[in-house]
């Protein structure tokens, strides 16, 4: 089974062969959208474009069209009903929704632990907490796995923990950090597990119900669809959640009290476009005849995880070779290992005359701390600019790949 990647290429409009074409090596920081994501946003502005909850037709459609915006993210990430998909504008946003909506139904003394080595919008609304007499007890890199060790958890772990809360995948070292073994260990301790997927969903297929997680959040708008956002919650820890709407909104209304004011209609309707196409690229990359949509869809994920190794191995190549480069997280590109999001560091030189030089060049790229501001400076990297970020999504080609290292070739100054 490989990837069918000139069909994965003609789903996405902004792509192009064309010599002056942008190398759209920035995809954790945000992807291309789908054309049928576009496609189906513009359908509902021009003709479902009313509001929900009144009897008359269009606004039933309107209604329906949410609904199976919610739909589609549940078989995405094979959430048990519909209900579990909370949407939002950010996850980001959604992080704090689940912090203020969980927070009444803690007691002061009660504790949560989060690890250090994630974004910024998986620390700070829970160490907002301790504002309220809740324990926040800090789960630090394990120096000698440069990742998150259940064993360092364990240690962590008290009668009061209520909620235990890391990455699946850091948005600076790319690896995968494996969610079973943490999901165990926190209802070993009657806590509960919030997951940030956001740098994970776009590489692999999510499947919260075979994880057992809690709470999982993730971007939209990185795995290929619009600016919007996911927060699943199993159904009776959504049920046990404070509601956040109006005070007549009964606490039984899912999604809704975790939605004030009402989601983004037609950018949950874009969303139906995203289950869509991964099947459909499962099929043409070599899933058997017959098989069911999810099977096509892990299919997909297969075959996207075997290509990203490819490009990253082009990537990682150069940079293990180069002196005076150091990457930043795992130097293989084991798909087991880590997904294509690639940092380094250049002895001597800031991460950002590196970006700057290649600018120019037509490469989006980046460099900073990606607001794994505390990663960052526990590395001490900030000085220098944080790291440099190459990140693949599965329509980048080889070509795109050996563009990034000819451009290192010229730029990285030793
Ligand atoms: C790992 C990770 N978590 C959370 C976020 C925040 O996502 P959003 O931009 O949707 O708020 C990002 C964004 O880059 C991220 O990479």
């Amino acid at each position: 089974m490989s990837l069918n990647l000139s069909f994965a290429r003609s789903q996405f409009p902004a792509l192009s062969d064309a010599d002056d074409a942008w190398t759209y090596l920035d995809n954790a920081g945000g992807s291309q959208v789908l054309g049928a994501v576009a496609d189906r946003i513009h359908d509902y502005l021009l003709t479902s474009s009313v509001q929900l909850g009144a009897s008359y037709g269009v606004s039933t459609l309107a209604a329906e069209r949410l609904y199976a915006g919610q739909s589609a993210i549940a078989e995405l990430i094979n959430a048990a009903r519909p209900e579990e998909v909370v949407f939002g504008p950010s996850s980001t946003v959604m992080i704090q929704t689940l912090a203020r909506a969980i927070a009444p139904t803690m007691a002061p003394g009660d504790e949560v632990v989060v690890s250090m080595i994630d974004h910024e919008a998986n620390i700070g609304p829970w160490l907002a907490l301790e504002a309220r007499g809740i324990i926040v007890r800090r789960w630090e890199m394990n120096r000698e796995s440069m990742s998150l060790e259940v064993s360092d958890l364990e240690s962590l772990m008290t009668a009061r923990t209520r909620l235990v809360v890391c990455t699946q995948t850091s948005n600076i070292f790319g690896q995968l950090i494996p969610v079973e073994p943490i999901t165990a260990c926190a209802h070993r301790h009657g806590a509960a597990v919030c997951i940030d997927g956001v740098a994970f969903a776009p590489h692999r297929l999510v499947d919260v119900r075979a994880w057992g997680v809690d709470f999982y959040v993730f971007s939209l708008y990185k795995v290929f669809g619009p600016h919007h956002a996911v927060l699943y919650g199993k159904y009776e820890r959504l049920l046990a959640l404070a509601n956040l709407s109006h005070h007549f909104v009964p606490m039984d209304k899912i999604p809704g009290k975790l939605q004030p004011g009402n989601p983004n209609y037609e950018l949950s309707y874009g969303a139906t476009a995203i289950p869509e196409y991964l099947v459909t690229l499962g099929k043409r990359s070599g899933a058997p005849a017959g098989a069911s949509r999810r099977a096509c869809m892990a299919v997909a994920f297969d075959a996207i995880a075997a290509h990203e190794a490819v490009l990253a191995d082009r990537v990682l190549a150069w940079l293990r070779a180069r002196r005076g480069v150091r990457i930043i997280g795992p130097a293989s590109s084991d798909p087991l290992v880590r997904v294509p999001t690639i940092s380094f560091v250049v002895d001597g030189c800031d991460s950002e005359r590196i970006v700057r030089a290649i600018d120019p060049l037509r490469i989006g790229i980046r460099f900073g701390d990606f607001y794994s501001r505390r990663l960052i400076e526990d590395l001490g990297l900030a000085a220098g600019k944080g790291v440099v970020r190459a990140s693949c999504a599965h329509y980048n080609t080889v070509a795109d790949a050996d563009r990034l290292v000819a451009a290192l070739d010229q730029t990285v100054p030793c």
